[in-house]
């Protein structure tokens, strides 16, 4: 591994402030970058866009215009836009690092999220797109990679519309089969319509939701073609072996979120956080706020054992409103960003983990590869 970071010819090279220290991750749509900000001493992620910007002046200004737009948002649950510009001949996007693991490698390793896990993050997201969709952006790109889980719990959201500065259907399918924005969170009239709203974030929501719990995607195919018609035509399947055993809030929460038809579908953010209190209560009544994986029988371990401090966190506080108001008048930092708790980060701080709280449940190992 060390090997291979010491061949990057990225890693050394300075993006305005920013040295690239080391690979975090390649997605859809470039590269991240550990970086280090001298000026302000201190770590940040560095994300490099493809080349296929390079000489396209309207792409380019157009995620110019979605990287500033982005840089406005201050939120407890977004990692935050830091710098945009252009070294090397390649675009940057400056941003908070994250220390942590995203949604999709924490499912890869888990297979599966606890409903109470899976709510809780969904609502965080929703909080975070709360924010957004005040302020008049759009995410465009929801889906467990682009949700951060810090190290002491709390949970991001990034690429905050970036996805528009590339992801339109028709982008998406030219670039050589590899497809930015992932079909399968792709609201159908993402696809099919270029007049989208704020309902395609609360559909792709929706089926992170269903994907945290089921621990695979709703949509197959052996092409992109082939998965967005699925999304188009197909009902989101709602398997017995996962839903039978959990209340219907949370199937019927699923459901108003990913309607095919926007018109159907849960109109705004306040809406999801309703429907999300209401599934979160039904798994409380049920007694399913254990945060331990369900087993192949649907039986879990006693909660007392496996009680998670996000766990007590309550949908029920008002919804964040836009940027000027002062955090504890928002209620997001007293409700949604409390730590996960006994989250496996992939490497171990050097750092001593901070100490449960009471009544928490002790750190899980993470399993043995
Ligand atoms: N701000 C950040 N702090 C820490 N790690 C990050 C940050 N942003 C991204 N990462 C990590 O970098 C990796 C690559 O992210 P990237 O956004 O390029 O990929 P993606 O989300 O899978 O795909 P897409 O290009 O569609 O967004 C991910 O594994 C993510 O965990
Ligand atoms: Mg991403």
């Amino acid at each position: 591994m060390a090997q291979a970071q010491s061949t990057d010819p990225i890693i050394g090279q300075t993006f305005g402030n920013v040295v690239a220290k080391s690979l975090l991750g390649r997605g859809g749509m470039g590269a991240v970058y550990l970086g280090y900000h001298a000026g302000m001493d201190m770590k940040v992620a560095v994300k490099l866009l493809p080349d296929l910007f390079v000489g396209r002046a309207e792409l380019v200004e157009r995620f110019l215009r979605e990287a500033r737009l982005s840089g406005r948002l201050q939120h407890p649950n977004i990692v935050r836009t830091l710098d945009v510009g252009q070294s090397h001949g390649v675009y940057y996007l400056v941003m908070e690092y994250v220390e942590g693991v995203d949604a999709q490698k924490l499912l890869d390793r888990e297979k599966r999220f606890t409903p109470m896990r899976a709510v809780n993050i969904a609502g965080f997201v929703a909080r975070a797109l709360g924010e957004a969709h005040e302020q008049e952006i759009m995410h465009r790109d929801i889906k467990p990679a682009n949700i951060l889980i810090a190290r002491d719990g709390k949970v991001k959201v990034t690429d905050f519309g970036l996805a528009r500065s590339l992801n339109n259907t028709a982008t998406a399918l030219t670039l050589s089969n590899q497809v930015v924005g992932t079909p399968n969170y792709m609201a159908p009239e993402q696809i099919k319509t270029t007049t989208v709203d704020m309902r395609v974030d609360i559909y792709a929501l929706g089926v992170t939701l269903w994907q945290f719990l089921t621990g695979v995607l709703p949509f197959e195919g052996e092409t992109p073609m082939a998965v967005l018609l699925n999304v188009v035509n197909e009902p989101l399947p709602m398997p017995e072996g996962t839903f039978g055993a959990l209340p219907k809030e949370l199937r019927e929460a699923i459901v108003a979120m990913t309607a095919k038809d926007p018109r159907r579908r849960l109109p705004n953010i306040a809406a999801v956080l309703a429907v999300l209190k209401k599934a979160r209560d039904a798994l409380l009544h049920a007694g399913l706020d254990s945060t331990a994986p369900l087993t192949a029988a649907g039986t879990r371990p006693p909660v007392a054992e496996t009680r998670d401090p996000v766990s007590a966190a309550s949908f029920a506080a008002p919804i964040p409103t836009t940027g000027n108001k002062p955090a504890a008048q928002r209620g997001d930092h007293t409700t949604f960003t409390k730590p996960l708790g006994g989250v496996p980060m992939p490497k171990p701080a050097a750092a001593k983990p901070a100490a449960p709280k009471p009544g928490s449940a002790p750190p899980r190992k993470p399993p043995a590869r």
